[in-house]
């Protein structure tokens, strides 16, 4: 399993670069949530400043038929946080409005993913499992 999400990861780093963005290395999505994320979000109930990852990635495999789809809002959101297209509007009553993200293209798109590939189909919402992330 964690070897197909960090192929997943790869051929989405590899196709999403630009020589400008390159980075002596390029992180992973993980990492980049590690680094960017965090701070806000934890990966599974009880919530730090945000809606957690894993519980979020199930409402976007609700609402997105494909990950293309999927990821592709997740990036536009994270560049212009709004009521307007955000999943879930509750969120942003509770939580208060994202702020905007400034990241180069690349690693919003492999964080992205990487936060679309965090859906557990065996996980109720709110259940423990998935902590051990
Ligand atoms: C300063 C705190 C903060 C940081 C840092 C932050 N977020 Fe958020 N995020 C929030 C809050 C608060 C919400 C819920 C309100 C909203 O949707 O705007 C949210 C909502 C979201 C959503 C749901 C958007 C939707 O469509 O409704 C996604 C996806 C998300 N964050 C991903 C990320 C990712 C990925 C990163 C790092 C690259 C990140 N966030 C960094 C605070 C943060």
């Amino acid at each position: 399993m964690k070897k197909v999400l960090s192929v997943w990861i790869l051929s989405g780093l590899l196709s999403g670069f630009s020589p400008a963005n390159m980075s002596a290395k390029a992180l992973s999505g993980q990492e980049i949530f590690s680094r960017s994320c965090s701070v806000c979000h934890s990966m599974a109930p009880p919530p730090k400043a945000a809606p957690p990852i894993i519980p979020l990635a199930g409402r976007y495999h609700l609402k997105f038929q494909t990950k293309k789809e999927g990821v592709n809002h997740i990036i536009a959101y994270l560049k212009s946080p709004n009521k307007d297209n955000a999943i879930d509007p509750q969120a942003i009553t509770r939580f208060g409005l994202m702020p905007a993200l400034t990241l180069p293209d690349a690693e919003l798109r492999s964080v992205a993913e990487w936060v679309w590939d965090q859906y557990n189909p065996n996980m109720g919402m709110g259940r423990s499992a998935g902590r051990n992330q």
